[in-house]
């Protein structure tokens, strides 16, 4: 399943419905762990990611305080960042994703495609307006596409990449932004 939400009550609520007991979850833009707090205790293992100076301090915290979770302080868009993520776990069951609720769909959506394609989640959780009106509005005129996709929380046009596909792929930001 892949979940697109943007409201922050309804985003916590589906970790909260989604995440299994055992199960091993990516989170990246957790910030003070309101949306951590609403799975920690049934997870396995949580690796937090956020680029967030202001939380920091706040997740080194957290991280020490429960034994299943780690803490990746970076950049998403950055591939040294996945890297340091890939240390801890090589696959998840559940991907989340909450930039902020008003980010750039573009930016959300890259950053879900390339980790997505890594983690091979079985869901994701995204939190962006804007996909969530694309979503809305758009429809697929392509009769040559399949009719269904399988279910997963990932693409397989991503999931195919390589490491260095990959690496290509969020380094391709650097040429939309200063990281
Ligand atoms: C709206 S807050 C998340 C709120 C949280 N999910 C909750 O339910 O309370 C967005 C977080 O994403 C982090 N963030 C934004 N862009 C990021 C990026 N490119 N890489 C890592 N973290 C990022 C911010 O530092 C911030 O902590």
């Amino acid at each position: 399943m892949i979940a697109v939400v943007y409201e922050v009550g309804r985003y916590r609520a589906l970790l909260s419905e989604v995440v299994g007991v055992g199960d091993v979850v990516v989170e990246i833009g957790p910030h003070i762990c309101k949306s951590t707090d609403a799975y920690v205790s049934k997870a396995s293992k949580a690796v937090l990611v956020d680029k967030g100076s202001d939380c920091k301090q706040d997740l080194i915290e957290y991280s020490s305080k429960h034994g299943n979770v780690e803490f990746v302080f970076g950049d998403a868009r950055d591939f040294s960042t996945l890297e340091l993520a890939k240390k801890h776990v090589l696959s998840c069951d559940v991907l989340a994703v909450d930039l902020g609720g008003g980010r750039f769909p573009d930016t959300v959506f890259k950053v879900w495609g390339t980790w997505s394609g890594v983690f091979k989640p079985k869901h994701s959780i995204i939190r962006c307006r804007g996909i969530a009106e694309f979503l809305k509005k758009a429809k697929v005129m392509d009769g040559s596409l399949p009719a269904t996709f399988p279910d997963s929380g990932w693409l397989t046009e991503y999931g195919r990449g390589t490491p260095v596909e990959m690496k290509n792929q969020l380094d391709e930001f650097s040429h939309w932004v200063k990281l």
